[in-house]
């Protein structure tokens, strides 16, 4: 009997054993791995000479100090000489934990050129990619144009980005124009958006800008975008307190200026945020002596959706006048629209004498019925069946913008002509 008892206490044991220990295994969480000691989120991008430098980031677990690039020029059947460089390495804390940041500027490269690279370390090299230096004076080049990729899961991205990158191999260059993910804080949807973006990212820079879901943060808290900043290495020539994130550079013969439109965000932690770029935005297009200007920003001047930004209008308008930037690209509506050259707020006949703003539409999964077309607006069209991209493309005195849709199909085509006398939108 006494036997009996002992078996059915020590079978009970064994049940509430098993019981707590189902229990728990449901409470853990599926393992997450931040980084490994494989180079992973190999990202190109320029925080020097487009002619001469090229950057490469890419991510480790924090155990992986040492990493190193090894690169050459690209000779088919022809063995150049390599050339080694270690990277700086940078621990970045974020809500999934830490990982290392390995960064290597190649500096003295020719221009023009195709080099081939690849990163890490000995026993843990990534694959062979490729990236090509700026030409000094080129005929002909393109860059794309991706609006808000923020998404619930970053598969649409995905295939905006490849299709867009597929149709288009001879990109130089990429501009992501902000609200790349939804809570730029969140480690995880960056995660996703490095991995989506795999197979690109390692072969053509990108330039992108912060947008207000930058500095978002869990728990609904707002802070600056330093995971943005973190995982992309950009030109530091911008204003005190927004370097890495408010630059400018120049390729070919066009001239590229990246502000930040976060006031009612970033405003909080960098004080005269506004006034700063403003200062720093006068200086910048007064000197530049390219053809094309090229202004980027995430939040609309001139807006589709209900709101209006009078603030950024008349803080960025007028200097953007002054010195006739030729387009102001926009994002944050998820809409795709032109407007007419416009100075002093007016349009005005010819693009000789206005800046055209262009919203960039989406590349991700999120929609604005409620965005619409307004009196500034020449073209306008809502992307809310399929995502969208844009393409521009630089040849002499012409510059042509086209917007397609995810599967590839032309939803407009324009161009701006300085060949002689007034330009006009062709
Ligand atoms: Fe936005």
């Amino acid at each position: 009997m006494a036997r009996k008892r002992t078996l059915l206490h020590n079978l009970f044991i064994f049940v509430l054993v098993l019981g707590i220990l189902a229990a728990s295994s449901a409470l853990i969480l599926p393992g997450r791995m931040v980084a490994e000691c494989a180079p992973s989120h190999i990202t190109l991008t320029w925080t020097g000479d487009t002619q001469t430098t090229q950057t490469i980031t890419w991510k480790t677990d924090v155990n992986t100090q040492d990493g190193q690039v090894q690169y050459q020029e690209f000779m088919p059947e022809k063995f150049g000489e390599q050339q080694t460089l270690t990277a700086q390495v940078e621990r970045v804390d974020s809500n999934w934990g830490e990982f290392n940041v390995h960064t290597a500027t190649l500096t003295g490269l020719k221009p023009g050129t195709r080099y081939v690279y690849r990163v890490g370390n000995e026993g843990s090299w990534s694959e062979q990619y490729h990236f090509a230096t700026a030409p000094t004076n080129p005929c002909y080049f393109k860059f794309l144009v991706f609006g808000d990729s923020q998404s619930v899961n970053y598969d649409t991205w995905h295939t905006t980005l490849h299709q867009a990158y597929q149709a288009n191999s001879d990109a130089a260059f990429s501009v992501n124009m902000g609200d790349l993910v939804d809570v730029g804080q969140e480690y995880g949807q960056w995660y996703d958006w490095f991995n989506a973006a795999h197979g690109v990212l390692e072969n053509i820079p990108c330039m992108p800008l912060v947008g207000n879901h930058e500095t978002y943060a869990p728990g609904g808290r707002i802070a600056m975008p330093t995971l943005f900043t973190d995982q992309f290495k950009l030109p530091m020539n911008g204003p005190a307190g927004l370097k890495g994130q408010v630059y400018s550079f120049d390729y070919g013969n066009a001239h590229f200026v990246m502000l930040d439109t976060q006031i009612g965000e970033e405003g909080r932690f960098v004080p005269d945020m506004l006034e700063k770029q403003k200062m720093w935005l006068e200086d910048d297009l007064a000197a530049t002596k390219q053809k094309w200007k090229l202004v980027f920003v995430h939040r609309a001047l001139y807006n589709n959706k209900a709101e209006g930004n009078s603030m950024l209008q008349a803080g960025f308008a007028p200097i953007i006048d002054k010195y006739h930037a030729d387009i102001v690209f926009t994002a944050h509506d998820h809409v795709y629209a032109h407007t007419y050259p416009l100075y002093g707020g007016t349009a005005v006949n010819n693009p000789a004498t206005g800046t055209i703003y262009v919203a960039t539409g989406r590349s991700g999964s999120k929609t604005y019925a409620d965005s619409i077309a307004k009196e500034w607006d020449n073209f306008f069209y809502n992307p809310l069946a399929e995502p969208n991209y844009l393409t521009v493309e630089a040849k002499g005195s012409l510059l042509t913008i086209k917007a397609f849709r995810q599967s590839g199909g032309l939803i407009d085509a324009w161009s701006i002509d300085k060949k002689s006398g007034p330009s006009n939108i062709e």
